[in-house]
């Protein structure tokens, strides 16, 4: 969808979508739109006792003494970036009843008009990829949207950062709806070559080479697909010193079968959900570099495809990690872990971040206790947790603080090596004892936050500004958390 920014001028055409806020009067222009259709939008607001309330809408057909096919009438709650946000949303849920394309949008106010851009933009998506029948397509989906605005160049600039976001967001997204037969970790590993254009640096690492650097972990997890497990490092140097980085790493499992611990058909067919961690980080990484913030940020994605096969290793095999310890495979499903703690060795040893965090749909057991708005993440660190935290309530991606402890420790105890890789107690306290596990690959008390985004990566019903499948969770979330903590 294209967006423009435009000073006012009322359309005499097409659909002009005004906001009101929540006992808001109406606004000089609005005004003048209601003289000119004879008193249409105060008759209606009467009429529909409207008071500007966060997802209401009047919608006004053929105005008398007006080309205008429409006027909608569209409450912005109190007017804040996330009501505004989410009036979007609603107005997008309706474009195919009005059968709209473009609209125009009078949004006087300059944060509004962009925070309304933004809105549009999250919630007009949708993965019609591998639809050849044009009756399964949307039928309609806006391609352009018109924003009337006092300033709108000082638009514009609001804007910028936010449609970087909105991209990376995109970009999370699709990877995700894709099906695991066009995104494994080699097409992934593609797909980041051509991240480049952004102002991102992309390594591979393959194989062969992270054998020779000892990830016998994450290894293990890819050793039975067809497909080679790759290691992706998205580098982005935005802030001009050398500074410690900030760092980002991504399970990217582009299948979970559950491996030779096969999963049931039940829980297996979404999994190709199961790099949604990675496809985070690469979202992630392109909204930094395109909003170009003041910042030296790192992406490390793990990509592992986790399937049975002669060569898959087997229940009780025991690995070798790349920080030398060994871990005994109880169960080839808990392979999230196996692959992240590899990539958490790797990336403290390599760059030094002043803070790492992880991104994983690890556990089924988040899903179970936080459901699928709230994310859990687990932290050594008490005001890395806050401030992600609060970036939770700003976005609207919360995050809730789950425990750890040597409870959960305790559970990994193994018969034969240093550690198992799932606890001793069936689904005792899962997500915790997955964090656990994590947190025995920590080093020189590098600050670290994993979040388990295994319940909010993907939304049945649809969410404000998420519509249903792939939602992007975490992107909003890190951007924020980078732009009030980590930016110069
Ligand atoms: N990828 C799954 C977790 C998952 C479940 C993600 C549901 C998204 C939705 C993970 O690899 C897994 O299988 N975890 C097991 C761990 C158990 C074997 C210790 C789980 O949660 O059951
Ligand atoms: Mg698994
Ligand atoms: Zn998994």
């Amino acid at each position: 969808m294209k967006i423009h920014f435009s000073s006012i001028a009322l359309p005499n055409s097409g659909t002009l979508v005004v906001l009101v806020n929540d006992n808001a009067p109406l606004s000089e222009y609005a005004k003048q739109l209601d003289e000119k259709t004879q008193g249409a939008l105060t008759r209606a607001i009467q009429v529909e006792q409207f008071s500007g309330k966060k997802n209401s809408l009047i919608n006004i057909v053929a105005p008398a003494n007006s080309e205008l096919n429409r006027i909608v009438i569209l409450g912005t709650g109190n007017g804040s970036d996330i009501d505004t946000q989410h009036a979007a949303d609603t107005l997008v849920k309706q474009i195919e009843t009005y059968q709209l394309t473009t609209i125009t949008v009078l949004a006087e106010q300059e944060q509004q008009a962009a925070q309304f851009a933004y809105g549009l933009q999250l919630s007009n998506y949708r993965f019609d990829k591998y639809r050849t029948r044009s009756e399964l397509q949307a039928k309609y989906l806006l391609t352009e949207a018109h924003l009337l605005t006092t300033n709108p160049e000082q638009a514009q600039a609001l804007y910028a950062p936010l449609e970087a976001v909105a991209e990376g967001i995109t970009i999370t997204r699709d990877l995700v709806w894709e099906p695991a037969n066009v995104v494994y970790p080699e097409s992934f590993a593609e797909f980041c070559q051509k991240l480049a254009p952004y102002g991102l640096e992309i390594d591979v690492v393959n194989s062969q080479q992270m054998a020779e650097l000892g990830m016998g972990a994450l290894l293990g997890v890819g050793q039975g697909s067809m497909h080679e497990s790759l290691m992706v490092i998205l580098k982005y140097n935005g802030s001009n010193n050398d500074e410690a980085p900030v760092a980002f790493l991504g399970k990217g499992v582009t299948f979970d079968s559950g491996g030779l611990s096969l999963k049931p058909n039940s829980s297996m067919n979404t999994m190709k959900e199961d790099m949604g961690g990675a496809a985070t980080v690469t979202g992630l990484m392109v909204a930094l570099a395109k909003r170009q913030a003041n910042v030296n940020a790192i992406g490390v994605l793990g990509l592992v495809e986790n399937m049975p096969s002669d060569k898959a290793q087997r229940p009780s095999d025991v690995v070798t990690s790349m920080s030398g310890q060994t871990i005994e495979v109880m169960n080839t499903d808990a392979e999230g872990r196996l692959v992240l703690c590899d990539l958490m060795t790797y990336t403290q040893r390599t760059f030094k971040p002043k803070a790492m965090f992880d991104l994983a749909t690890l556990t089924g057991a988040v899903l179970i206790a936080l459901g699928e708005e709230i994310a859990g993440i687990f932290s050594n660190d008490d005001a890395l947790s806050a401030q992600i935290t609060a970036a939770g309530e700003t976005e609207q991606e919360s995050v809730w603080r789950l425990p750890m402890g040597g409870q959960f420790d305790r559970l990994l105890k193994s018969e034969i090596a240093d550690m198992r890789n799932n606890g001793n107690k069936l689904r005792i306290g899962g997500s915790s004892v997955a964090a656990q596990f994590l947190y025995r690959f920590i080093e020189n008390e590098t600050p670290w936050v994993h979040i388990d985004i295994a319940g909010t990566a993907w939304t049945g019903e649809g969410l404000p500004n998420k519509p249903k499948g792939a939602t992007g969770f975490g992107v909003r979330l890190l951007d924020r958390l980078v732009k009030e903590q980590f930016e110069a």
